[in-house]
């Protein structure tokens, strides 16, 4: 019997993807090819992602990526098992793009069709690369979210906290657009941080408090006071701006990595910490969390880079997961702007 191979599409926000996986035989996924279209020239002088445009650029880029997945993996349309793809949360014309455009495709392909949650593909991704079981803790922490999961099942996630205001994502590029960093502002407070020294005073909220809920927008407004009062003749010396990088990088760090803790204490039995989103990229805030999985012998699972930001490699998994429980969507199949886990 064939080997289940899905076609995933995303475009819920800034990127346009589409990739091909298929089950391996140690069940992990394959991935056959996976392709990015970033938008973030096309955002840059915004200082933030505008939606017009960004529904426009799904549009022009979805086809062509789909037939660059299709030509990098060698596979022709009878190949496919099935068609999954984002159907929300996210911005609303990007997901109706990509939702229209794949259900426009399983018509003409002649195969089944799954709406995927965007969270779902995320917090799935360490089964994709590295076959994890269930249940497992899930700190899903992006530009958007940030929360924690005990991942059950593909489709049964338990929430036990998150961030009541602002995603770290977001508090790291608005803290790059207020040092006059470009965006996307994460890897740039990273680079920013690596000359700098985390000796500015800055607030870690709700650390006092039970369980895992977060807050980061205390923190970026200490941020931005601590570079209003550094000014120098309306300017911010480079050392103070590396500094301030390094301070924000190791509080948010401090709060996700004492916030985990109490995530597993609350979590029960799991088989593993794994993170995923955009923000898994940074580097201190991996070292910080790995170092609390090691403590609690716990395997650690931070899937590679190019797989915890956006991707359409982790939605076609997702697909993969569900149709293995013999599911997929019908015709109806819409486009779900807000849609929690
Ligand atoms: O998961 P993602 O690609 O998109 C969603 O939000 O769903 O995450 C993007 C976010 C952005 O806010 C970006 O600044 C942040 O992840 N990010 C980082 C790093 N790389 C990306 N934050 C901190 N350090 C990084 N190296
Ligand atoms: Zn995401």
């Amino acid at each position: 019997t064939p080997r289940t191979t899905i076609l995933g599409i995303e475009s819920s926000c800034d990127d346009t993807g589409a990739a091909l996986v298929r089950v391996c035989a140690d069940g992990r996924g394959e991935i056959l090819s996976n392709v990015v279209s970033s938008q973030t020239e096309l955002h840059r002088d915004f200082g933030g992602v505008v939606p017009e445009i960004a529904a426009r650029a799904h549009v022009e880029k979805l086809d062509l990526s789909v037939e660059k997945a299709m030509s990098d993996a060698g596979l022709a349309p009878q190949d496919l098992a099935a068609i999954a793809v984002t159907a929300g949360p996210g911005l609303i014309g990007g997901l109706m793009a990509g939702v229209s455009f794949a259900k426009a495709l399983a018509v003409a392909w002649d195969v089944p069709i799954l709406g995927i949650n965007h969270l779902a593909g995320h917090a799935l991704t360490p089964r994709l690369t590295d076959a994890v079981s269930f249940p497992y803790l899930m700190l899903l922490v992006s530009g958007g979210h940030c929360q924690f999961l005990r991942v059950e099942g593909p489709t049964r996630f338990t929430r036990l906290g998150g961030t009541i205001d602002d995603a770290p994502g977001e508090a790291f590029d608005k803290i790059a657009k207020a040092l006059a960093l470009p965006q996307p502002g994460g890897p740039q407070v990273e680079a920013g941080a690596r000359d700098g020294q985390a000796t500015i005073p800055l607030p870690r909220p709700l650390l006092d408090r039970a369980g895992c809920d977060m807050s980061f927008s205390g923190l970026k407004t200490a941020v931005l006071r601590a570079r209003d009062a550094a000014l120098v003749d309306g300017a911010l010396p480079r050392t103070v701006r590396a500094d301030l990088c390094a301070s924000f990088q190791a509080a948010v760090a401090d709060i996700l990595a004492r916030k985990s803790q109490a995530a597993l204490d609350m979590a029960g039995d799991v088989t593993a910490f794994a993170v995923a989103g955009g923000v898994a990229a940074n580097g201190a805030i991996r070292a910080a969390l790995s170092d609390l999985a090691q403590a609690r012998n716990l395997p650690f699972v931070a899937p590679p880079l190019a797989l915890c930001t956006d991707n359409a490699a982790m939605i076609a998994w997702a697909g993969i997961e569900r149709f293995r429980l013999g599911q997929s969507d019908g015709p109806d199949l819409g486009a779900r702007p807000r849609w929690p886990l």
